[in-house]
């Protein structure tokens, strides 16, 4: 049984303060062991950040992370950085880092790979645009970033990431994808790793879904037998909102035969 796991990524959001009062609210809100939780705040609240998760279930996750270890890179966080400021997690991939900041698939690649040599658990975001969709492409576009990332690691490497699919028109728009066009690209993506990495790794790595998550519309999108968590944006700056979906998600986690 693959146990869901949510993770909150808060982008360029929040002073000091108000994460605070938002891990405070939280953390009433994420006992439960039916589910993984992760947020993921900017690098500036990351120390702030990594004592109020002490006691919690919360983990603590970054939203980037450099292929690097140290050395003269000015702006950038290394893995080692992450780790020792108390990160278990890292987004890489993600569609803003990719279409905003130019980041190629090949620089995907390098960046989990420096999460992953560092014990990190890269989340490796994927997923097309809307004209790719509405051409047909969605499921060429995936394979492609999949081959990107993770073509020429050995087979094991499935074993030791999350992918997260995010449409690129659902993210921070309100439209999210349907549940069944969410599990169809779940469940191409995890063929994709069975193909690669073996039908184990297959069987058990965990595909979040992305964009525009709400309370709403987390049961629908998390009750998908390919769905495995979700990667959540604006809702999980409210504690209400990221609390609900973390409650689907250990609902339909428990509901699901062992
Ligand atoms: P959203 O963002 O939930 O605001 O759409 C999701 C994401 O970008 O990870």
């Amino acid at each position: 049984m693959r146990k869901p796991i949510i993770a909150g990524n808060w982008k360029a959001n929040l002073t000091l303060r108000e994460a605070a009062t938002l891990i405070h609210q939280l953390k009433g809100s994420c006992d439960t062991d039916a589910a993984d939780v992760v947020v993921c705040p900017p690098f500036t609240a990351l120390a702030a950040v990594a004592p109020l998760l002490k006691g919690s279930r919360i983990a603590l996750g970054a939203q980037d992370v450099f292929w690097e270890a140290a050395g003269a890179f000015t702006g950038e966080v290394t893995p080692p950085m992450l780790v020792d400021v108390g990160c278990r997690y890292a987004i890489v991939g993600h569609s803003e880092r990719r279409t905003q900041f130019g980041e190629s698939d090949e620089v995907v690649r390098r960046k989990l790979q420096a999460a992953l040599a560092h014990g990190l658990t890269p989340i490796v975001c994927i997923g097309e645009t809307l004209a790719q969709r509405e051409a047909a492409q969605t499921l060429d576009v995936l394979t492609r970033q999949l081959d990107g990332a993770l073509g020429g690691s050995p087979p094991d490497i499935c074993r030791r990431l999350i992918l997260a699919y995010e449409p690129v028109w659902a993210i921070g728009t309100g439209k999210h994808a349907t549940p069944e066009q969410a599990q169809e690209a779940h469940r191409a993506i995890r063929q994709w790793v069975a193909d690669r990495c073996g039908p184990e790794a297959g069987a058990a790595i965990r595909i979040q879904y992305g964009g525009s998550v709400t309370a709403a519309n987390a049961a629908g999108l998390l009750q998908q037998p390919d769905v495995d968590g979700a990667l959540v944006g604006g809702a999980s700056l409210k504690a209400e909102a990221f609390g609900a979906i973390i409650k689907a998600a250990a609902g339909t986690g428990a509901a699901s035969p062992p």
